[in-house]
């Protein structure tokens, strides 16, 4: 098959590798030229662990290819919208304009038959707007939400969680000619996911794009749950870490995602959260969603918390106090530093006037490039180097894994603050280290 994949960030780019892999024709197309000539070159633009050895696999077979021009989609059968819909400056709501720019680019390379596959995350109603403007076109839209997570990005797209397909249905919600036509096409595309078993829903376009407001709206949920009962256990003395096991082994419950800390943070969950209850206001069923104001509030105080704790194990100020902040990247296996709490929580210190050094295995680069102001390190030693109080605000196993006594070396203070409940406190308490938590007495 031949696949053009537009936008090449995150989820375009490990999409398009994966495709490739997968034995498709695959171009890449981005506005960006610095990203299409490192592609080009078969080097990652971002940290994902796999993809540059997936792209080093691909590479050799020379299927695929990237451009900076749209024309490049031209002759391709389906085409992966994987656009970036970040939020509105100032507003709750989607910016949809890579999308509409993407889209309208595309639209002179269609030709009959064409399939074109919305990947990114919209609001629920973009599907339907963009399929009328296909009309008379002979080509059609399917909508095919992408789950993947980074760090896990390879992985997911190869061996997804499931498939949906929204696609063209008429007024009994049965799928249209055109859309059985798309469908079969996805099902070529997808052919050896689907040969494994993956789970398959095929439903309308609306919706497929409520599948994926919803999922990322129940994992953040799920998250500032147990931040709530963080604190709860916090005004009790109770441990979050044990009630969160315990809940966890309630089958109906899990215990995925129910680690407590500094919560949730990236470029999908925070936004994605606040376009819906945006779509929802649109839609008059604001009341259905209000208990995502909440989500997002518990999942902000987290931050402001963690500094309160930096402030406590440092004597009551953290004025003129020298601050190690292990990590910058939103979570763990990711240079992505997009809302990321280590870096909120890292820039506030420093504005209340801490000397905050930030550390990270891979995201140093853009964290300096965001916030300038701040202090970088290589290692966590390093940052860690006079230090009044180190805080660990991102669990890369490296800081998992660190020994007590080394890092007790080269502090001022033994105070560590554990944003993500990652380190055994009788370890770390029992090397003379001042242990504060999240949630954890
Ligand atoms: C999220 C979803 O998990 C993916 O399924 C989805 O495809 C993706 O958004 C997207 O919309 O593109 P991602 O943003 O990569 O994926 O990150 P997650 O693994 O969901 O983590 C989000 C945040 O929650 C991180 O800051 C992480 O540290 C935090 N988190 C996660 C917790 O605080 N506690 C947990 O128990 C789990």
């Amino acid at each position: 098959m031949r696949i053009s994949v537009i936008g090449c960030g995150y989820l375009g780019a490990v999409h398009a590798a994966s495709m490739a892999s997968l034995g498709h024709d695959v171009v890449g197309i981005d506005v960006d030229p610095g990203k299409v000539a490192r592609l080009a070159a078969g080097t990652a633009p971002f940290y994902e662990p796999g993809l540059p050895e997936l792209l080093a696999e691909v590479g050799r077979t020379g299927r695929l290819t990237f451009s900076t021009d749209m024309a490049a989609a031209a002759g391709a059968t389906v085409h992966f919208l994987c656009v970036g819909t970040p939020q509105k400056h100032g507003e709750f709501r989607a910016d949809l304009s890579y999308v509409e720019s993407a889209f309208e680019a595309l639209r002179p390379h269609l030709a009959p038959g064409d399939v074109v596959a919305g990947k990114s995350t919209v609001p629920v109603g973009t599907a339907e707007d963009l399929a009328a403007r296909l009309a008379g076109s002979g080509a059609s839209l399917v909508w095919n939400p992408e789950f993947l997570r980074e760090g896990f990005a390879v992985q997911d797209t190869l061996h997804p969680d499931r498939l949906v397909y929204g696609l063209p249905t008429d007024d009994e919600g049965v799928p249209t000619p055109e859309g059985d036509a798309a469908r079969a096409l996805l099902d070529e595309v997808y052919a050896a996911p689907l040969s494994e078993g993956t789970p398959l829903v095929v439903t309308d376009y609306a919706t497929s794009q409520l599948v994926k407001v919803a999922a990322n709206s129940f994992l953040a949920t799920k998250i500032s749950f147990i931040n709530a009962m963080a604190e709860l256990c916090e005004a009790t003395g109770a441990d979050v870490t044990s009630l969160a096991d315990a809940i966890g082994y309630d089958a109906r419950i899990g215990r995925r995602f129910l680690n407590a800390g500094l919560g949730f943070g990236g470029g999908c969950l925070p936004k994605d959260i606040r376009a819906f209850m945006a779509r929802a206001g649109e839609l008059g069923v604001d009341q259905a969603l209000s208990f995502l104001r909440e989500v997002d509030a518990i999942n902000m105080r987290r931050r402001v918390r963690m500094v309160d704790l930096a402030r406590e194990v440092s004597a009551g100020s953290i004025v003129g106090k020298r601050v190690a902040v292990l990590g910058a990247a939103f979570k763990p296996n990711s240079d992505d530093i997009r809302d990321s709490p280590a870096l909120s929580v890292a820039a506030q210190m420093q504005l209340q006037g801490a000397h905050v050094t930030v550390t990270d295995p891979q995201a140093v680069e853009n964290a300096r490039a965001k916030w300038p102001d701040l202090k970088y390190a290589a290692t966590a030693l390093e940052a860690a180097q006079d230090a009044d109080v180190v805080v660990l605000a991102t669990e890369w196993d490296e800081y998992r894994d660190m020994v007590p006594e080394d890092l007790g070396e080269v502090v001022a203070h033994r105070a560590i603050v554990d944003g993500r409940n990652v380190l055994d406190p009788k370890v770390w308490r029992a090397a003379g280290w001042t242990y504060r938590a999240l949630g954890r007495p």
